[in-house]
Protein backbone atom coordinates (compact mmCIF):
# COMPACT_ATOMS: atom_id res chain seq x y z
CA UNK A 1 0.00 0.00 0.00
CA UNK A 2 1.74 3.52 -0.87
CA UNK A 3 0.25 6.97 -0.18
CA UNK A 4 0.86 10.69 -1.53
CA UNK A 5 0.17 12.99 0.95
CA UNK A 6 0.12 16.77 1.53
CA UNK A 7 3.24 18.02 3.65
CA UNK A 8 2.76 19.27 7.65
CA UNK A 9 4.27 22.41 7.27
CA UNK A 10 4.89 24.91 4.99
CA UNK A 11 7.65 27.52 5.16
CA UNK A 12 7.57 29.93 2.07
CA UNK A 13 9.61 32.96 2.27
CA UNK A 14 9.62 33.39 6.26
CA UNK A 15 6.63 32.01 7.10
CA UNK A 16 6.15 28.38 8.97
CA UNK A 17 2.82 27.66 8.80
CA UNK A 18 0.78 24.42 9.76
CA UNK A 19 -1.34 22.93 12.58
CA UNK A 20 1.72 21.67 14.10
CA UNK A 21 3.49 24.97 14.70
CA UNK A 22 4.63 26.05 18.27
CA UNK A 23 4.76 30.21 19.11
CA UNK A 24 6.46 32.07 21.38
CA UNK A 25 6.94 35.68 21.74
CA UNK A 26 9.46 37.37 23.95
CA UNK A 27 9.07 40.84 25.39
CA UNK A 28 11.76 43.02 27.67
CA UNK A 29 9.78 42.35 30.29
CA UNK A 30 11.11 38.25 29.92
CA UNK A 31 14.29 39.43 29.55
CA UNK A 32 15.36 41.66 32.59
CA UNK A 33 18.35 39.11 33.02
CA UNK A 34 19.29 39.82 29.51
CA UNK A 35 20.55 43.27 28.78
CA UNK A 36 22.96 45.16 30.79
CA UNK A 37 21.84 48.65 30.75
CA UNK A 38 19.15 48.15 33.84
CA UNK A 39 18.30 51.84 33.60
CA UNK A 40 17.64 52.23 30.18
CA UNK A 41 15.44 49.02 30.75
CA UNK A 42 13.32 50.32 33.05
CA UNK A 43 12.56 53.38 31.15
CA UNK A 44 10.81 51.09 28.48
CA UNK A 45 7.68 49.52 28.28
CA UNK A 46 7.79 45.84 29.51
CA UNK A 47 5.87 44.43 26.67
CA UNK A 48 7.60 45.83 23.64
CA UNK A 49 8.25 42.84 21.64
CA UNK A 50 11.82 41.23 21.24
CA UNK A 51 11.59 38.29 19.32
CA UNK A 52 9.04 35.85 18.20
CA UNK A 53 10.12 32.04 17.25
CA UNK A 54 8.13 29.62 15.33
CA UNK A 55 9.35 26.25 15.53
CA UNK A 56 7.97 22.80 14.13
CA UNK A 57 8.71 19.76 16.57
CA UNK A 58 7.76 16.94 14.38
CA UNK A 59 8.90 14.36 17.22
CA UNK A 60 8.60 14.48 21.09
CA UNK A 61 11.64 16.93 22.69
CA UNK A 62 14.72 14.45 23.79
CA UNK A 63 14.14 11.59 21.03
CA UNK A 64 17.70 11.06 19.80
CA UNK A 65 18.42 11.14 16.45
CA UNK A 66 15.64 13.41 15.29
CA UNK A 67 15.58 17.13 14.29
CA UNK A 68 13.89 20.14 14.71
CA UNK A 69 13.25 23.38 12.90
CA UNK A 70 12.31 27.19 13.49
CA UNK A 71 12.75 30.14 12.47
CA UNK A 72 13.58 33.55 14.68
CA UNK A 73 12.17 37.20 14.09
CA UNK A 74 14.06 39.62 15.52
CA UNK A 75 12.78 43.46 16.38
CA UNK A 76 14.97 46.16 15.69
CA UNK A 77 15.40 48.35 18.52
CA UNK A 78 18.45 48.71 21.64
CA UNK A 79 17.91 48.83 25.33
CA UNK A 80 20.67 51.78 25.72
CA UNK A 81 23.06 50.89 23.11
CA UNK A 82 22.74 47.31 23.48
CA UNK A 83 20.65 46.15 20.23
CA UNK A 84 17.72 43.36 20.65
CA UNK A 85 18.60 39.62 20.90
CA UNK A 86 17.90 36.24 21.49
CA UNK A 87 18.20 35.42 25.41
CA UNK A 88 21.23 32.55 24.76
CA UNK A 89 21.84 29.09 25.32
CA UNK A 90 24.37 26.33 25.34
CA UNK A 91 22.64 23.29 24.52
CA UNK A 92 21.79 20.58 27.55
CA UNK A 93 23.73 17.75 25.42
CA UNK A 94 26.89 20.08 25.30
CA UNK A 95 28.10 18.57 21.91
CA UNK A 96 24.68 18.97 20.25
CA UNK A 97 25.71 21.46 17.29
CA UNK A 98 23.14 23.84 15.53
CA UNK A 99 22.81 25.53 11.68
CA UNK A 100 21.57 29.06 11.53
CA UNK A 101 20.75 30.34 7.70
CA UNK A 102 19.85 34.23 7.79
CA UNK A 103 16.66 34.87 5.31
CA UNK A 104 15.90 38.54 6.15
CA UNK A 105 17.31 41.63 7.56
CA UNK A 106 21.29 42.25 9.42
CA UNK A 107 22.50 41.15 13.04
CA UNK A 108 25.30 39.26 14.45
CA UNK A 109 25.48 35.80 16.07
CA UNK A 110 27.42 35.92 19.05
CA UNK A 111 29.20 32.67 20.27
CA UNK A 112 30.73 31.45 23.42
CA UNK A 113 32.74 28.46 23.92
CA UNK A 114 33.03 27.21 27.39
CA UNK A 115 36.27 28.81 28.19
CA UNK A 116 34.27 32.17 28.17
CA UNK A 117 35.83 33.56 24.80
CA UNK A 118 32.71 35.29 22.87
CA UNK A 119 33.48 36.24 19.09
CA UNK A 120 30.54 36.99 16.59
CA UNK A 121 29.88 36.12 13.03
CA UNK A 122 27.87 38.77 10.09
CA UNK A 123 24.08 37.65 9.26
CA UNK A 124 22.49 38.62 6.31
CA UNK A 125 20.07 37.22 4.00
CA UNK A 126 21.42 33.64 2.35
CA UNK A 127 24.59 33.83 5.30
CA UNK A 128 24.80 30.02 6.77
CA UNK A 129 26.11 29.82 10.22
CA UNK A 130 27.61 26.15 11.63
CA UNK A 131 27.35 26.56 15.59
CA UNK A 132 29.85 23.84 16.89
CA UNK A 133 28.59 21.91 20.47
CA UNK A 134 29.86 23.20 23.18
CA UNK A 135 29.17 26.75 21.92
CA UNK A 136 26.45 28.92 23.84
CA UNK A 137 24.54 31.33 20.74
CA UNK A 138 22.37 34.37 20.79
CA UNK A 139 21.63 36.38 17.44
CA UNK A 140 21.14 40.31 17.77
CA UNK A 141 19.52 42.47 15.20
CA UNK A 142 22.13 45.37 14.09
CA UNK A 143 19.29 46.37 11.39
CA UNK A 144 16.21 48.97 10.93
CA UNK A 145 14.11 46.13 9.68
CA UNK A 146 13.06 42.55 11.18
CA UNK A 147 16.07 40.26 11.70
CA UNK A 148 14.47 36.54 10.58
CA UNK A 149 16.56 33.16 10.12
CA UNK A 150 15.76 29.49 10.07
CA UNK A 151 17.44 27.09 12.57
CA UNK A 152 17.62 23.51 12.28
CA UNK A 153 18.99 21.49 15.61
CA UNK A 154 18.94 17.72 16.90
CA UNK A 155 15.88 17.03 19.14
CA UNK A 156 17.76 15.61 21.58
CA UNK A 157 20.06 19.16 22.35
CA UNK A 158 17.83 20.48 24.92
CA UNK A 159 18.35 24.15 25.94
CA UNK A 160 20.36 25.51 29.04
CA UNK A 161 19.34 28.76 29.75
CA UNK A 162 20.44 29.25 33.26
CA UNK A 163 24.22 29.40 32.79
CA UNK A 164 23.66 32.15 30.48
CA UNK A 165 21.24 34.08 33.18
CA UNK A 166 24.11 33.23 35.70
CA UNK A 167 27.14 34.64 34.29
CA UNK A 168 25.85 35.68 30.76
CA UNK A 169 28.04 36.01 27.56
CA UNK A 170 31.80 37.85 28.08
CA UNK A 171 31.14 40.01 25.48
CA UNK A 172 28.05 42.10 24.60
CA UNK A 173 27.06 43.74 21.24
CA UNK A 174 26.73 47.54 21.31
CA UNK A 175 26.27 50.17 18.87
CA UNK A 176 29.43 52.72 19.16
CA UNK A 177 29.31 55.63 16.06
CA UNK A 178 26.99 53.82 14.45
CA UNK A 179 28.85 50.68 14.03
CA UNK A 180 28.42 47.33 16.06
CA UNK A 181 30.96 46.90 18.15
CA UNK A 182 31.27 43.56 20.95
CA UNK A 183 32.77 44.94 23.86
CA UNK A 184 33.96 43.19 26.81
CA UNK A 185 31.64 42.86 29.81
O1 LIG B 1 17.40 26.63 18.49
C1 LIG B 1 17.89 27.75 18.52
O2 LIG B 1 19.07 27.98 18.87
C2 LIG B 1 17.01 28.92 18.10
O3 LIG B 1 15.84 28.45 17.49
C3 LIG B 1 16.70 29.74 19.36
O4 LIG B 1 16.00 28.93 20.30
C4 LIG B 1 15.92 31.01 19.03
O5 LIG B 1 16.68 31.83 18.19
C5 LIG B 1 15.56 31.83 20.29
O6 LIG B 1 16.70 32.01 21.11
P1 LIG B 1 16.69 31.53 22.63
O7 LIG B 1 16.30 30.06 22.60
O8 LIG B 1 18.08 31.70 23.10
O9 LIG B 1 15.66 32.33 23.34
NI1 LIG C 1 20.43 26.34 19.94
Amino acid sequence: MSSINDPAVLFQGTTLEGPEIDRVTRTLGDLTDVFSDKDALAAMAADQKVYDVACYFPVADGTTAGLFFGITYIYPGKVGTEYFMTRGHFHQLRDRGEFYHCLEGEGMLILMDEDRQTRAEKMYPGSLHYIPGHTAHRTANTGNSMLVFSAFWPSDAGHDYQSISEKGFSGILVEQNGEPVLASK
